[in-house]
């Protein structure tokens, strides 16, 4: 694996498939949550360089705690509220606000690092932009090291792959007769979100490919048919949600029209009443979560949710896929 930034960039094992190459980052994974400081000497004399143009707190304290695990060492800089403005656009007359290219910037960024890793966000406002991942992509054209996503203007994949190692590990302490269902589930929410958490989520589970994997949404929300390719799409949340075994619940806004919000029916919430049409399912969603808008109270603080458990495998996806381009970038 020579970056990270979606579910693409992962080497299926020799004769082995996508599905396989997943399987393998998740036994890892669990492998480090077994036993954190396994690989203590992976990592010496490296240093991860961890570049946040917008907020979070999951995804930089959970890869900061996996680089130490691992023995680097990292540096957080939070580029988005004290870099200098960052110019993406090739050839761009930065006459602007822009006061720095990343074509000058990522190469020093590359003598600084060993890996870069950068959380951009999308614009919500130009879809072809949005959805080109330029940002992220010049990052790698031109800092010459490692690049990861700590989630981009469409993808996240550290929060896919911890999803797959959650359902992974809650698979393993329970006995089912038949494939696990597991329905991504749309929430309402007061702004427009990014689709990021959602096409990621699509992605990762249809590769792994052993779900029956269903997405429900109110009209107008459909995602981009290239993430959600195989999985079985309904506006009917209750049929969506019959027989489940998880339950992903996460907003997003409108792909076709971009950007926008059309619905915030507060009926789309997940509550106890309609946990009664799964198998007893466990709930999961990637945080931060706006209570009794996007989940109920009920739900979060009851004994189907795993956002917390979610939330701290954090920690064992970033240190499995950090091992995996240290090893491999050598
Ligand atoms: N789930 C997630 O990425 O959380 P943060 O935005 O807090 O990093």
């Amino acid at each position: 694996m020579k970056n990270f930034t979606s579910v693409h960039d992962l080497v299926p094992p020799p004769g082995g498939t996508l599905s396989d190459a997943i399987d393998r980052l998740v036994q890892q994974a669990l492998a480090h949550k077994a036993n954190p400081l396994s690989s203590r000497t992976t990592g010496s004399n490296k240093r991860i360089g961890c570049l946040f143009l917008n907020p979070s707190m999951r995804t930089r304290l959970s890869t900061q705690i996996a680089a130490q695990n691992l023995g680097m060492e990292a540096i957080v800089f939070n580029v988005g509220s004290e870099g200098w403005a960052l110019e993406f656009e090739e050839e761009a007359i930065m006459s602007g606000t822009s006061v720095e290219h990343v074509k000058d910037a990522a190469p020093v960024f590359g003598k600084y690092f060993d890996i870069l890793a950068i959380r951009t966000f999308p614009s919500l406002k130009n879809r072809e932009d949005d959805y080109s991942e330029l940002y992220i992509k010049q990052f790698i054209k031109y800092a010459g090291i490692p690049v990861l996503s700590l989630e981009s203007a469409t993808l996240h994949p550290l929060q896919s792959l911890t999803d797959i190692i959650t359902i992974t590990e809650s698979l393993q302490q329970q006995t089912l007769t038949k494939r696990p269902k597991i329905v991504l589930s749309w929430a309402p929410h007061v702004k427009p979100l990014p689709q990021c958490v959602a096409n990621s989520f699509a992605q990762w589970v249809t590769a792994w490919g052993k779900a029956d994997f269903v997405i429900t949404h109110p009209e107008d929300y459909e995602l981009s048919e290239a993430f959600t390719k195989g999985a079985t799409i309904t506006h009917n949340q209750e049929e969506a949600l019959k027989d489940a075994d998880f339950v992903y619940v996460k907003n997003w806004s409108t792909y076709t029209d971009y950007g926008k919000i059309y619905e915030s029916d507060p009926k789309w919430m997940l509550t106890n009443k309609k946990l009664e049409l799964t198998k007893n399912a466990k709930v999961m969603h990637c945080l931060p979560v706006r209570r009794n808008v996007e989940l109920s109270d009920e739900i979060l603080d009851g004994p189907n949710s795993i956002v917390t458990r979610e939330a701290g495998n954090r920690v064992w996806a970033a240190q499995a896929v950090l091992e995996e381009l240290l090893k491999n970038n050598g």
